[in-house]
């Protein structure tokens, strides 16, 4: 577990790069088998993690850690660098490519990179178990089976996630199929991806505060809003209609999502890609990790006008009647301007909305083996920590619960059930309180889609302050799940057999072990 340095009952800093301050983590036996790679692919990428100073605010070049990658071979415009980010270039991948990257990790920490979203074998997925050291190299190679969408990457090392994506580790990886090609979406200088963070600054450095239990249970909130990696976001647009690919890469930060004059947001897709036909929606509630791809339309906006996508304000879920909380100088659930959009110019055309998008080939969950006994996963504090049934990451570690059979589909369900819960084994509020924080569950492997949601009453109050900008008519490897709320999700497993994770991605959380694996056994 992360732990600030504390000194004369002082919290320092810790884990920032380029300090000197990054204190040690366990050196993990890296029992990593590298995966021996030959043969022809489509394209070959090699990726590296190093240190590197980035001009994040004007003038002042802050201390990062960055993925940084290039084409080997195959394929050139699958890399894109996105220029003056610490972000690692947008990887742009095609369904039904076979893909080999050759990672290299050049900081002085462990790590291992996870394509989050897709679905590839287990040795290819960026578990913890597969870490490298500090000159240690990991060779993936996989077929892109996904469907088009806006995925990503990031480092996925145990107990090291959070640091790492904070200080600059992840990118987007986006992925294209001919059912997307057939509807001329806008596209080139027309598609606008946004990656959401927040982060806070000292001098030229990023500062981590992993405040011991208090930031590790709250999830880190950074003081300032960063959108690819830059703030103070502002994006000339022609009069004409745009395709936004959002994904919050924060580490704890929900977002709410909406147009500063109230125009409902159009949403073509979540997670797994394009929906069924877009989705109109007062606002869009965003977790950490989760993805959607917004379609607006500046074509009856005159030149000059701007507008403002923000962070609209909602009752955001606390701790201990809100005595325990982050410091950030953005809490939770307070408003925010996220971009700013300002049409300058007139377009020869644009792209209309298509009334329909894509055939996602859901099941009905009659195909479940369980479809009237979910099986239920507990988002609860036990002994200081939040867990997953009681239970934390253990490396390898799986119970007979989180063992599926392959080639099966099971609906599961997420019950959050705050932060009190004095009969969950001591939680830190006590007396039963009915109070606690969102959960963004995520679970490796394929997407899946969510049944239904419910709520309790004593949660009812913050949900309805978030619960019409969930969209999950799309497929999903992401989802939010609010104190007092039960998430009913349709899960396949029929990719790849192995050992996967299933977590939190409020990173503080993933960190300090509300992870578990899960087998999809195939005996
Ligand atoms: Cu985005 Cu297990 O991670
Ligand atoms: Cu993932
Ligand atoms: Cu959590």
């Amino acid at each position: 577990m992360l732990s600030g340095s504390a000194v004369g009952g002082l919290v320092v800093a810790a884990c920032v790069p380029g300090t000197g301050v990054v204190e040690s983590s366990s050196s993990l036996a890296t029992s990593s088998t590298v995966p021996v790679a030959d043969g022809p692919v489509d394209v070959e990428i090699a990726m590296r993690a190093i240190s590197d100073r980035v001009e994040i605010r004007p003038g002042i070049e802050t201390d990062v850690w960055r993925l940084v990658a290039e084409v080997t071979a195959g394929d050139a415009a699958a890399v894109q660098p996105v220029d003056g980010s610490y972000l690692g270039p947008t990887l742009r991948l095609r369904q039904g490519q076979r893909v080999r990257i050759v990672f290299d990790n050049e900081i002085p920490d462990e790590t291992i990179v996870h394509w989050h979203g897709l679905d590839v074998p287990e040795d290819m997925d960026g578990h913890p178990r597969f870490a490298v050291p500090e000159g240690g190299r990991y060779e993936y190679e996989f077929t892109v089976v996904n469907r088009a969408g806006t995925y990503w990457y990031h480092p996925h090392p145990h107990g090291r996630t959070g640091p790492q994506v904070y200080a600059g580790m992840a990118g987007l990886l986006l992925v294209g199929d001919e059912e997307e090609d057939a509807l001329s979406l806008p596209g080139g200088e027309f598609e606008i991806p946004m990656v959401l963070q927040d982060r806070t600054f000292d001098g030229d450095r990023l500062v981590y505060l992993p405040n011991g239990m208090m930031d590790q249970m709250m999830g880190f909130l950074g003081d300032e809003i960063l959108v690819n990696g830059r703030p103070d976001a502002a994006f000339p647009v022609a009069s004409r209609s745009y395709r936004l690919r959002i994904l919050n890469g924060s580490n704890a930060r929900i977002y709410k999502l909406g147009w500063d004059d109230g125009t409902p947001l159009v949403v073509l897709a979540t997670d797994g890609g394009l929906l069924e036909s877009p989705a109109t929606r007062p606002y869009v509630t965003l977790g950490p990790a989760e993805r959607v791809d917004l379609w607006v339309d500046f074509e009856a906006e005159s030149i000059g006008t701007t507008r403002r996508l923000v962070s609209l304000p909602f009752e955001a879920p606390q701790m201990m009647g809100g005595m325990m909380g982050p410091d950030s100088l953005i809490p939770n659930g307070a408003a925010f301007d996220v971009a700013s959009f300002a049409v300058d110019r007139d377009a020869a055309s644009t792209d209309p909305l298509p009334g329909r998008l894509s055939n996602p080939g859901f099941s009905s969950v009659e195909a479940a083996v369980n479809p009237d006994a979910a099986r239920t996963i507990v988002l609860a504090m036990a002994r200081g920590s939040w867990t997953l049934n009681g239970r934390t990451f253990q490396m390898t570690e799986v119970s007979p619960e989180e063992t599926v059979r392959f080639g099966t589909t099971e609906v599961w369900e997420f019950f959050n059930a705050g932060g009190g819960m004095g009969g969950m084994g001591g939680g830190m509020g006590g007396g039963g309180m009915q109070e606690g924080l969102a959960h963004p569950m995520h679970m490796h492997g394929q997407q899946f889609q969510v049944l239904e949601r419910s709520i309790d009453d004593a949660g009812r109050a913050a949900w309805e302050t978030v619960r019409e900008g969930y969209v999950d008519e799309g497929w999903k490897d992401t989802v939010l799940v609010m104190p007092g709320e039960r998430v009913r999700i349709l899960r396949r497993f029929t990719g790849f057999p192995g050992l996967f994770l299933y977590h939190c991605h409020i990173l503080e959380h993933e960190d300090m072990g509300m992870m578990r694996n899960f087998r999809i056994a195939t005996a």
